[in-house]
Formats: structure tokens, sequence, C-alpha cells
């Protein structure tokens, strides 16, 4: 219905990557906002700030326009502060997202790109054993379409999540978000929760907090909790143009703090029927193509529904979108594969990417969404047995 998010779909009009995932409340949010005129960053944003950061049991929050920038600042704002030196190794899975991989790089840091483990599709603990070296220091952990990475491989590493498709996601009892030293989420369109676009980082850390916050608008100092000492450090410079570090403008606008607000209420009941959404279409699936259930130990924040198949997978795709169900790589599949990865400054891949090579040819994922239930999994059945017999 109009001005409201679609909370039911029906399988036979087809099984889309995404459907709206906001209503009037938002809407209302943001005119309320754009009547008050006060539309750049302010006081939704850091409600916002607040809640997701609670919601995750971490102690702060910072908002982005973007999950990729969220990843960016994260990194930035490690190496700013000195946990990590230009020159570090950082781990990253092969399998991921472009933006997840690209920062990495760009903060200086060298990307080192190993294989994921073939039941989770997360990053594989025994590649993070074998690429270890003398200069690795962090790993990113990407929760991978909202199975959490397994959390207890990365020893003394520094350990820095990315929860951009992971809203919810728990871990041996623990949220997403809320176990690493940073974590980053995204708030695009298409996930489990939207500000349009959009981004987050959270950190148990006031310090490293502080960083980003400086380090997301242009390097000043307005929105740090230590503005008031740096004022009376540097009492030769006005304390409102007051700039501590090289920063960016990465801001998110007034409007996406009013969408962020009302959708972090409407997520738990979202969750729940991503989750069971997955585990039901496991269960339909497992005979016909390999599926990718819930780890031991964690709930899975469904994001898009991975598959991998033993035949032709274009042939499989072609047949799925002849009847309605969109279709995608597994997000970048084995990056080390993309063009671009030539262009990522000193990344390289030390051993074999076996499961990221398969992923690479013969996966994808169909989308899941808290509007579809049992029966886009049964669908799903029905139209892939036909194509394995045809
Ligand atoms: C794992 C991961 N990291 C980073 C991103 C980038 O987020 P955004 O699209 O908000 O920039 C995504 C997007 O889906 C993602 O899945």
């Amino acid at each position: 219905m109009a001005g409201h998010p679609v909370e039911h779909a029906d399988p036979d009009r087809g099984h889309p990557l995404v459907l709206s995932p906001y209503g009037a409340e938002e809407v209302i949010g943001a005119i309320e906002v754009l009547l008050s005129t006060r539309v750049t960053m302010g006081e939704r944003v850091r409600a916002f700030e607040e809640e997701w950061a609670r919601y995750c049991g971490s102690g702060h929050g910072v908002m982005v326009n973007s999950g990729s920038s969220a990843v960016l600042l994260m990194l930035a704002a490690m190496v700013e502060t000195g946990q990590l030196q230009p020159g570090d190794e950082v781990l990253c899975p092969a399998v991921t997202w472009s933006t997840s991989l690209f920062p990495i790089a760009q903060c200086g840091l060298v990307p080192v790109v190993v294989d994921v483990d073939p039941k989770t599709l997360c990053i594989s603990p025994k590649s993070v054993r074998e690429a270890r070296g003398p200069r690795t220091r962090a790993v990113l952990a990407v929760h991978l379409l909202g199975q959490p990475a397994d959390m207890a491989a990365f020893d003394d590493l520094i350990v820095l999540e990315d929860a951009c498709g992971a809203h919810g996601a728990m871990y041996q009892g623990r949220r997403v978000g809320g176990i690493g030293r940073a974590a980053a989420f995204s708030f695009f369109f298409s996930h489990h929760i939207s500000t349009i676009e959009g981004g987050m980082i959270v950190t148990e850390d006031r310090a490293f907090a502080d960083t980003l916050r400086s380090l997301r608008a242009h390097g000043w100092v307005r929105e740090r909790s230590d503005r008031a000492d740096w004022a009376a450090r540097c009492p030769q410079v006005d304390p409102r143009f007051l700039f501590v570090s090289s920063g960016y403008n990465l801001r998110p606008t007034e409007i996406a703090g009013a969408f962020g607000l009302v959708q972090a209420r409407r997520l738990p009941a979202w969750l729940e029927r991503r989750r069971a959404n997955h585990a039901a279409w496991c269960a339909e699936l497992a005979s016909l193509v390999e599926v990718f259930p819930e780890a031991p130990g964690t709930e899975h924040a469904g994001f898009a529904f991975p598959m991998i198949t033993s035949g032709d997978r274009a042939s499989l795709m072609a047949a799925l979108e002849a009847e309605g169900i969109e279709t995608r790589p597994i997000s970048g599949s084995n990056l080390v594969r993309q063009p671009a990865f030539e262009r990522v400054v000193g990344a390289r891949a030390p051993v074999p990417l076996p499961v990221a090579d398969r992923v690479h040819t013969h996966g994808l994922f169909v989308g899941n969404h808290h509007a579809f239930g049992p029966a886009h999994g049964a669908r799903l059945r029905r139209i892939i047995e036909r194509w394995s017999q045809a």
C-alpha cells in the first residue's frame, strides 16, 4: 500500500532484490526536518547515533553518508589514532563488497586478501592462520549477507567489523557491531533498515569516536566531546573553525537521521522474518543447490539469500529472471578477479582462493526481505527443480 513499508509480497508477482522499506512515518519525519529548515546534520542524527550504538551494545555511533564511507572512516581513524601504521597488513576476505577492500589501501594500509569459509562464506579461519605474517595487525571481519564471521578465529589481531549487511545479527549472544574495536554499517536503500543512503561506525572508545567525528567533517573539532579542551589548547584559532586532523566531508543530512530513528524501531520484527526465511529457504533448496544455513552459535540477519550451483550459473540465473526472480552474483565475488584489483595499491593474495573462485563462477544470490515468506522459498524450489530437470 502506498505510504507504508511493504509488509507482505505475493511471490507470484515476482521476487525482487528489494521492496520499498519506508512509510508515512519516515516521510513525515523528513517533512518535519524540511519545514524546520534545520536540514544539515543535527539532533536527529545524534539521536539515531545514540540509539544505534545502544542497539549494537556499543558506546558511541558516528553517522556518515554511506556504508562505504563508514569503512573508509573506520580505517582512516585507526591510522589517525596510531592504532595502525601505514604499511601494516589488514586481512580481508576475497568475497565481499568492493568498498570493504578499497579503503584499506586508500588509508595506506596493505590489504592481504584471503579465502572464505565454505560453510559461511565469511573469512576463513584457516586462511587467516596461513596468511598471517610479521606485519599483519588487523582483520576486517565481514559478516557476509547477514552471517556473522567466526570472531574467535583472530587471536591477538585487531578486529574491525564490516557489518554493512548484517544489522542485528548475533554471534554467541553478542550483537555484531559491538564485538570488534569498531564496526561499520550501511543504511542503503536495499539494507535491513534504510536512510536511503547512509552508514554508521560504532565503537566503545570515546577518543576513537572523537577522531571519527573530526575526520567526518573537515577535520574540525565541532562535534568532538573534547572540543573545549582543544579550544583551550589553541587560543590563537577561532574554535568555530579549528581543524585538528586532515578530514573529509562524509556527513549525512538530518533527513537521514529522521529516517533512521523510525527505521530502527521497525528492525526487530523485520529481522525475525528475514531469519525465518533464511532457515526455511535453506531447507527447501538444500537438495538442489548449495545453501548456507546459519552457523552454530550465531543468529543470521538474512540480508540476501546466497546459493552455489553445480550447474551452469548463467542458465540458472536466466531461468530465475524469466520468472521475475531478480539475481546477482554474490557481492563482488572473488575481488582478486575484478579488474580493479590491479589498482589496489599493495594488495596481495598470498594463499589459494578455491572457495572464492567457486563463488566467482557458480555463486548467485536472490533477495531476502521481511515482506517475503515460506511461499517465496517454495516457488524458488519449484523453479530450480524444473531448471535442473530440463
Ligand atoms: C559488506 C559490505 N560492505 C560495504 C558496503 C557498502 O555500503 P554502501 O552501499 O552503503 O556504501 C556494502 C554494501 O552492500 C556491503 O555489503
